[in-house]
């Protein structure tokens, strides 16, 4: 049995309101719960994919810290909440496979409760599942209504049946809801949500809909309350940052929003993700030459180096205009780090295809590439391509771009070796007392240091270039 929660978006009802009085409901609950076991309750969730994932992960977190669950990282908790990801076959895969283990535990602690929201839950081929495979599940949640997570997690608790809840889209944005944070010093801000771009091979477009903007105001208000709270570098997160503000009622640049975040005080370092090629202006090449808080590192994705490819994934660039648009952000940002994404075996890629890919590879002169499998996603226009590429050929070609792509990288990266770096010390790594931090390259590096200079500037000596991060020592 399974109930379905379809509470449509209102626009006139204070709705933070709304959600705080369900978390104190879900609370009340939680507390006598609590109190009859002797103990506090706990939470444990996983977070797959990407950083806008893990900062809805953050508000999912607050929540549940303000309800009164205590987080840990073992599952065998009280309730298991994962945040899914869609975006490759892989990432599906995994879920199913660790339900089978929350089912065992269950069966174990029958009071335990098992939430699974986010981007795979926007298919209905998989909610039809968990329903029909995995109906120990209690609550399905997608991504427009994270923030009713109170009134779904307190009806979840009031119910005995599945509670699934998924829209279809929304142009809701609610603001100022309670979020955890991952680290004290530094934050990812949405400053958009969903994408309209629908290269032909995305998920995203179908299951993080229409492209929304947050007001810059708003951005800025979270900003400085981040900083006034000890963060010193932002992420700005969207799946296309660089069209930024084109469907507000009082349309933004994104290097205007730039441009009004850079005087806020204390704010040190400010980054962004991802940027389309065929949408980043000449404007914002100017604002981040000009100025001193956005970092000199821009991820790019290229997807595929041939032109022919690049229209087929309705990427609206080819290979040309790629490399100029590289060689103009070099000219302005000499020291810019550039790092991309490429898909390898996309449906009718050619052996001539691939190394038009290892050709821009060659020439861009990346820091650091992410390399992936082509993955059929049903929905998508790509799926149903004929000339689908079988595996080992896929995997063939990207063993190799995996090899050029480290040997750049290895290359590029030494150009720091030896050069002392401003690095914002951002954790211990696994071997005691060697701490991990990034430069503004976005470059890891590893040095001994100690829990005191955790989130502040150290300078740093590159010692030793381990390929993607750096040995070293700190200087002065
Ligand atoms: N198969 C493989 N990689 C994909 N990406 C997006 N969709 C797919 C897919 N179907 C990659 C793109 C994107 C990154 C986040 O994931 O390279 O930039
Ligand atoms: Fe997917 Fe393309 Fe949108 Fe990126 S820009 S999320 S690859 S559709």
């Amino acid at each position: 049995m399974t109930e379905e929660k379809n509470r449509e978006p209102q626009k006139n009802i204070d709705e933070t309101a709304l959600q705080r009085s369900f978390i104190r409901l879900a609370g009340a609950l939680t507390g006598q719960k609590s109190q009859s076991l002797g103990r506090p309750l706990t939470y444990c969730l996983t977070t797959f994919g990407c950083q806008m994932n893990e900062k809805q992960s953050e508000a999912v977190a607050g929540i549940m810290d303000e309800i009164g669950y205590q987080r840990q990282d073992s599952e065998e908790a009280d309730v298991v909440i994962y945040n899914t990801c869609t975006v490759r076959e892989n990432a599906n895969l995994k879920v199913y496979g660790r339900l089978g283990h929350l089912h065992s535990l269950k069966n174990e602690n029958p009071d335990m409760k098992i939430i699974l929201f986010g981007c795979m839950m926007q298919e209905p081929h998989v909610v039809e599942k968990i329903k029909k495979s995995y109906p120990f599940v209690n609550l399905v949640f997608g991504t427009h209504n994270i923030f009713k997570f109170a009134e779904l997690f307190y009806g979840m608790l009031l119910s005995d049946m599945q509670v699934v809840d998924i829209w279809e889209g929304t142009d809701q944005i609610v603001e100022d809801l309670p979020t955890e944070r991952n680290y004290t010093f530094k934050s990812g801000v949405n400053i958009m949500f969903g994408c309209n771009n629908f290269c032909s091979y995305c998920i995203v477009p179908y299951v993080r809909g229409r492209e929304r903007s947050r007001k810059p105001q708003a951005i800025i208000k979270e900003v400085e309350r981040l900083v006034e709270d000890g963060v010193s570098e932002v992420m700005l997160l969207g799946q296309n940052v660089n069209s930024y503000g084109k469907t507000l009622e009082e349309p933004v640049t994104f290097a205007q929003l730039l441009r009004m975040l850079e005087p806020v005080e204390g704010l040190k370092r400010i980054r962004f993700m991802t940027s389309h090629p065929k949408d980043l202006s000449d404007e914002l090449i100017e604002t981040m030459a000009a100025s001193s808080k956005i970092c000199h590192h821009l991820h790019l994705p290229l997807q595929s180096g041939s032109s022919r490819i690049l229209k087929e994934m309705n990427r609206r660039y080819d290979k040309e205009k790629y490399l100029t648009l590289v060689d103009k952000i070099r000219k302005a940002i000499p020291d810019i780090s550039l790092t991309t994404d490429i898909i390898v075996g996309f449906p009718g890629e050619t052996e001539e295809d691939f190394r038009e890919t290892l050709d821009v590879v060659e020439k861009a002169g990346y820091d650091t590439a992410f390399t992936f499998l082509y993955s059929r996603r049903t929905g998508t226009p790509a799926a149903e391509m004929e000339d689908q590429i079988p595996e080992d050929v896929a995997k063939e070609r990207f063993n190799r771009l995996l090899a050029l792509v480290q040997q750049k990288g290895r290359e590029r990266s030494s150009r720091f070796a030896g050069t002392v770096q401003e690095v914002l010390v951002e954790e211990e790594s696994k071997e005691k007392g060697i701490f991990t931090g990034r430069t503004q390259y976005n470059l890891l590096v590893h040095f001994p240091a100690d829990e005191s200079l955790l989130g502040s500037y150290v300078n740093v000596r590159l010692e030793e270039c381990k390929g993607f991060y750096y040995l070293g020592h700190l200087e002065g």
